[in-house]
């Protein structure tokens, strides 16, 4: 039986690969990657993780901060943090993202030149890895060995899954699926999952950006769609290819309901950055932040200020953003010499450049890039070699000494997720550099080796490898050497929470009246000719949120407007006199019309919905933060 199974597999995947009228291509075509087709019962963890994850015990701490919650977050958090606004941190972690629902931000634990321990957000990825890495926290559940993809899935998808609707708009008809175009281990695993959870096969479709025969399209009304194989069910109600009468197989396009994507290299270049589909996540959270190192340097900066009155605030290095290639070595010398550029939009290490030199310097200067537009930031080293920046210099607290006394830079990766309950904590790993950090650093040291923490590397072919060696497991064997406890978990969660938030505040903002991706907002705040001429063009049409202004001149001349802050099914029920239950929090966007911005966006936040505020002709303008369930116009004199 399972041998006709994997027949079956098999020529589904021979029938995919037979892109529509393409010539045959080479072996190492990335384009022959196949769509598979994954069954409900699939799931075998020796796919999906690591075999050293396998063997794992997960650290008692680890354990016992996944047990937690949020609420005992927030109690220990207010205790430690005498500073933040107890009301305020548990708004922010029961809050429910409205694009941005699963991200997994890169933190190095630092300290200052006096001994002030911080957790520093050095990057926010959309759609993260972390799955494969993490063991098992909790070995006795049923559904235990789905761990995290269980985890992810049945809290942040399923919700939207089984209402059908996603942002206040009902699901196109079709199949599920899950893009990747890397990490297919994780990419699997989610499939394989969701297969699962809806009982439903899933399709895991290749989206190679070099693919010369892309498996998957976007309709003009915003529905995506995957291309199968005419694969339909034989007399078992299993999965098979169907022949056409001719004989001749061929692929067919099929509708996407919902699709958890795992594309992490420039996805805008082949997804819309909105889609009818619902898409876990959509590239609009990639282009707001999550895959876009120059727009969450904003985000995190715009963020920071409207949180600056309830005692939080996101850690990052200093950043200088919109950097054109001539600058650079100014900026890197405004940093003592030392300093960290990169290309906003590449990842796995790609586009970073660690500068501790000047013949590293003179490196990223002699490469012509593809992009016009670069970060710079404070580079964070051993104390006494670290950027000087702003607020000082931060260098890296590392790893615990070996045996020979080594302690090298390591980072944490801290996945979360978003729910309709608010965030929680989906997986965490470690990893550390190749070299030991250095108490002095030679001029002729390569700096990436000392401090680049990235496993993925590409190979010539342009496949990816992993250097799991320097792995660091949350595992009673590796835990120790990382050398951080409950209390440093609960502030890299917050950290990761609140830039997380931050980018998915951007994305509402870069969503026009008109319920469109605001191209031009987008344009003024990401001033990169290269990467603009790479957006997938399509708008969505009709848009997501079509929402009417009113008239100003009105609410100009009224000295208070109604609020009225109701669903539809809401007002329904109301009408019906039933009760209803809001599964979000609904998100209202109030343009206050005079007064001071504090004094506005005091005023309103107190109240119990979240809340977009905006000032008209002062900063914001209308479009720019229209993305939301409900507009209201509130005058503040
Ligand atoms: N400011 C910094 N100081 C020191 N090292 C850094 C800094 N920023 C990045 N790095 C190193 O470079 C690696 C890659 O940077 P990151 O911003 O996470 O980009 P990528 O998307 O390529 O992973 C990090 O894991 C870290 O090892
Ligand atoms: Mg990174």
């Amino acid at each position: 039986m399972a041998a006709t199974e994997d027949k079956k597999k098999k020529s589904i995947q021979e029938i995919c690969s037979l892109s529509p009228g393409g010539p045959p291509r080479s072996s190492n075509d990335r384009s022959r990657q196949d769509v598979e087709l994954i069954e409900q019962g699939t799931f075998e963890p020796t796919e999906h993780f690591y075999p050293r994850v396998l063997n794992a015990q997960i650290h008692p701490l680890v354990r016992s901060f996944l047990s937690l919650g949020n609420n005992r977050i927030i109690k220990r958090y207010c205790h430690l943090h005498p500073e933040a606004n107890p009301a305020a941190v548990a708004k922010v972690l029961k809050a429910s993202t409205r694009y941005f629902q699963w991200g997994g931000a890169d933190l190095f634990s630092t300290t200052t030149d006096r001994g002030q321990k911080r957790f520093v957000v050095v990057e926010t990825n959309s759609c993260p890895s972390g799955q494969k890495s993490m063991p098992l926290a909790n070995e006795d559940a049923s559904e235990s060995e789905q761990a995290g993809y269980r985890t992810l899935l049945e809290k942040s998808v399923m919700p939207t899954l089984r209402a059908g609707k996603f942002n206040g708009h009902p699901l196109p008809q079709g199949k599920l699926a899950v893009l990747y175009d890397k990490n297919k281990m994780e990419a699997s695993g989610y499939a394989a999952t969701l297969a699962d959870l809806t009982g439903e096969p899933v399709y895991l479709v290749p989206c190679y950006a070099e693919d010369l025969h892309p498996k998957v399209r976007c309709r003009e009304d915003g529905v995506l769609e995957i291309c199968t194989p005419p694969a339909v069910t034989d007399e078992f109600g299993k999965a098979c290819v169907s022949m056409y009468s001719d004989g001749q197989e061929s692929p067919v396009w099929e509708p996407v309901r919902a699709a958890l994507r795992y594309v992490t290299q420039r996805p805008w270049t082949r997804l819309p950055p909105l889609t009818r589909t619902l898409v876990f996540n959509p590239v609009l959270a990639c282009l707001a932040g999550g895959r876009n190192k120059m727009l969450a340097a904003k985000a995190y900066d715009i963020y920071n200020a409207e949180i600056a009155h309830t005692g939080l605030t996101i850690h990052t290095p200093e950043t200088i953003w919109d950097v054109a290639k001539p600058e650079v070595p100014l900026w890197v010398g405004r940093m003592g010499g030392l300093a960290v550029v990169k290309v906003p939009y590449a990842n796995a290490g790609q586009g970073v450049w660690t500068i501790t030199h000047e013949k590293e310097l003179h490196a990223f200067m002699s490469i012509e890039h593809r992009y016009d537009r670069f970060i710079v930031q404070a580079l964070i080293g051993n104390n006494s070699w670290s950027s000087v920046s702003q607020s000082g210099r931060l260098y890296h607290v590392g790893t615990i000494p070996n045996l020979k006394g080594n302690i090298y830079a390591a980072d944490l990766r801290f996945m979360i997720g978003s729910s309709p309950e608010g965030f929680f904590p989906v997986a965490i790993y470690a990893r550390r550099a190749r070299l030991p950090l250095a108490e002095k650093l030679d001029t002729g040291t390569n700096s990436w080796d000392v401090l680049g923490t990235n496993l993925s590397f590409k190979r010539l072919d342009g496949s990816w490898g992993t250097e799991t060696e320097r792995l660091l497991l949350m595992d009673s064997k590796d835990f120790n050497r990382i050398g951080v406890g409950v209390d440093d978990l609960i502030e890299a969660y917050m950290q990761t929470v609140l830039s997380v938030t931050a980018i998915d505040g951007l994305a509402c903002k870069l969503i026009n009246s008109k319920g469109q991706f605001g191209m031009k907002l987008f344009q003024s705040l990401n001033p990169d000719p290269k990467l603009l001429a790479e957006l997938y063009p399509t708008q969505l049409n009709p848009p997501l949120l079509p929402v009417e202004l009113p008239n100003m001149v009105d609410v100009c001349h009224s000295s208070s407007v109604q609020v009225l802050i109701e669903t539809e099914e809401e007002r329904l029920a109301r009408e019906l006199q039933q009760d209803v239950i809001r599964s979000q929090p609904l998100l209202v966007t109030v343009f206050y019309l005079g007064g001071n911005w504090r004094e506005g966006f005091d005023a309103i936040n107190s109240a119990d919905h979240q809340i977009c505020c905006s000032q008209r002709g002062r900063g914001f303008t209308a479009h720019q933060c229209s993305s939301l369930d409900r507009q209201c116009y509130l005058p503040i004199d």
